[in-house]
């Protein structure tokens, strides 16, 4: 198996911060295809779960508040996708607790699924609609912004 690249023309949401917590996703799938090179080292694989959990918390919220934010129409097909996403890493944890055999590709094979049947088909979808909006690449939600008057 082989890590993913991520492309423009498949992966592109148009939103910036958006697609940087994608791409983050994007590393850790390829800091798991190096862990596997050494299983032995239990440790990594520690590593990237809990790094897995933060981002995924993170990045989910970010989406979803900026989809209610701005009504988009099929949230609740996101939230129900994303639930879903946070029960698989509870279990990848309690797997990973019980020492289960091969869960390096268990979750290798999941992640690369999530990217192609969620980012590519499900959260495309909004490009064009936050665009709308006004939400462009360019945009990134600053938690405080002030205007500097001379
Ligand atoms: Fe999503
Ligand atoms: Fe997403």
């Amino acid at each position: 198996m082989s890590g993913i690249i991520w492309n423009k023309m498949k992966h592109d949401v148009k939103v910036k911060l958006l697609n940087e917590q994608h791409r983050k996703l994007f590393d850790i799938l390829k800091e798991l295809y190096n862990a596997m090179e050494d299983k032995s080292n239990k440790s990594a694989l520690r590593v990237i779960l809990n790094d897995l959990s933060l981002y995924i918390k993170q990045h989910l919220e970010a989406e979803e508040a900026l989809l209610q934010k701005y009504a988009y129409p099929d949230l609740e097909e996101q939230r129900e996708q994303h639930k879903l996403f946070i029960k698989k890493i509870e279990d990848f944890k309690n797997d990973f607790e019980n020492n289960k055999f091969m869960l390096y590709f268990e979750m290798a094979i999941f992640l690369k699924n999530w990217i192609a049947n969620h980012i590519e088909e499900i959260d495309k979808k909004y490009a064009d609609f936050l665009n709308a909006k006004g939400i462009y690449q360019q945009h990134t939600e600053l938690p405080f912004c002030r205007l500097v008057i001379k």
